[in-house]
C-alpha cells in the first residue's frame, strides 16, 4: 500500500489515549526523557508493558541500552510537563518535581501513576523500537490522566463534571471560534450577535458543536478545549463553551470581528459578554483559563500551560 504519512498518523490520532512521560538515565548519568502516549499495558503475570520510541529521538541509543526506565502517566494538571518533554527544552527535568524511584528512573510527583521498570526487551519495529518493561515498582495516585486525541490534550475528569451537573438543565453548547485574531458570531434575529451555539438534544454529543460551526460557515473546524461552564440560572440552561479554531476560505455564515474590536454594544446576554472580554484579555497573553459558575459568578480556573 502507499499511503501519505501524514494522513496515516492523522488516523493513528483518532485513537483516544493518555499522556506519559518515559524516563532514565544515560551513561554520563543525566536523566533523560520523552513524551510518549504509545504507552500499553501488555500483560499482568508477569507484569509487563510496552511504549515506542521513535529511531529520530535523540535518545534513542540512551533508552534503548539502559537497564531500564519509567513511564509516568501524566495527570490532568501536567499539559505543560507533557509539552516539555516533546519540545527540545534543554533542562526538562527542571519543568517538573522528581526522585529516583525505586529501581532507579526518575518518577514525577503529581502524575496519576508511574511505573518503574526493568528493560525486559526492545523490538525493532519499523521507524520505532518497542520497549517492553517489566514493572518492578509502581504507584497509582488515583489523579485523573490527561487525555490526548487528534493532536490535542482534553481533561477527562472536566468533561465528566460538565456532563454530570448538566443532567437536570438543558445544555447548550457555543464555541469561541477564532481565525487569525477574528472571532466568529452571528446575527440573532433582532439584529443582534451571539456566539454559535446549539442546544444540545438527547444523544447529541459534543461533536454535535463542530458538526454546527461546519454547517453554519462552511469552513473547517479544529475543536479547541473547554472555555467556560456556567449554568443560567434564569433561564435555566446549562451553557458549555468552547475554544475552536476555523480553517481558511470564504466563510458561508456568521460575521469575522477582530478580538481587539469585538462589538459588545450589540451582544444583548450579558455572559456572553463576559465570556467575549476575557476572551480577548487572555488571547492578548495567550494563557487561556477555564471560568466555572453561573452566569454572573464563577471563577476562572488557570490551565496550567499554553497550548
Ligand atoms: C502527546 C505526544 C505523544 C508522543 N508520543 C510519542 C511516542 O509514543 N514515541 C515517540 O518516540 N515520540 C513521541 N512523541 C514525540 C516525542 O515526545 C518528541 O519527539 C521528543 O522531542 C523526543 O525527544 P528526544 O528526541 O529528545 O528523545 C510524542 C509527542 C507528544 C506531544
Amino acid at each position: 500500500m502507499t499511503h501519505d504519512p501524514r494522513q496515516l498518523r492523522d488516523a493513528f490520532g483518532a485513537f483516544l489515549t493518555g499522556v506519559t512521560v518515559v524516563t532514565t538515565f544515560n551513561a554520563e548519568g543525566q536523566p533523560i526523557g520523552f513524551t510518549a502516549n504509545s504507552f500499553t499495558s501488555v500483560s499482568l503475570d508477569p507484569p509487563l508493558l510496552l511504549v515506542c520510541l521513535a529511531k529520530t529521538s535523540r535518545n534513542y541509543a540512551a533508552v534503548t541500552e539502559a537497564a531500564g526506565f519509567a513511564v509516568n502517566i501524566l495527570s490532568e494538571a501536567q499539559k505543560d510537563v507533557s509539552n516539555t518533554f516533546a519540545r527540545p527544552v534543554e533542562d526538562r527535568f527542571a519543568a517538573v518535581d522528581w526522585q529516583r524511584g525505586p529501581f532507579g528512573s526518575p518518577v514525577f510527583s503529581s502524575v496519576a501513576a508511574w511505573f518503574d521498570c526493568a528493560t525486559h526487551s526492545v523490538i525493532d519495529a519499523g521507524d520505532h523500537a518497542i520497549l517492553i518493561g517489566r514493572v518492578e515498582a509502581f504507584e497509582n495516585s488515583g489523579l485523573t490522566g490527561l487525555g490526548y486525541a487528534r493532536g490535542g490534550y482534553f481533561l477527562p475528569a472536566l468533561a465528566d463534571k460538565v456532563l454530570i451537573s448538566g443532567q437536570d438543565m438543558p445544555q447548550v453548547l457555543g464555541a469561541v471560534a477564532e481565525r487569525d485574531g477574528a472571532v466568529l458570531l452571528t446575527e440573532t434575529a433582532d439584529g443582534g450577535l451571539a456566539l454559535p451555539a446549539l442546544e444540545l438534544g438527547a444523544g447529541d454529543g459534543v461533536d454535535a458543536l463542530a458538526a454546527h460551526l461546519v454547517s453554519l460557515s462552511g469552513l473547517p473546524v479544529q475543536p479547541g478545549l473547554v472555555y467556560s461552564i456556567y449554568e443560567d440560572t434564569r433561564a435555566r440552561r446549562q451553557h458549555v463553551i468552547y475554544r475552536a479554531t476555523l480553517g481558511d476560505g470564504a466563510a458561508t455564515g456568521g460575521v469575522f470581528f477582530p478580538v481587539e474590536a469585538l462589538p459588545l454594544e450589540r451582544i444583548a446576554d450579558g455572559a456572553t459578554r463576559d465570556v467575549l472580554k476575557r476572551y480577548a484579555a487572555e488571547q492578548s497573553l495567550g494563557n487561556f483559563g477555564v471560568y466555572v459558575g453561573n452566569q454572573e459568578r464563577g471563577r476562572v480556573h488557570a490551565q496550567p500551560v499554553r497550548s
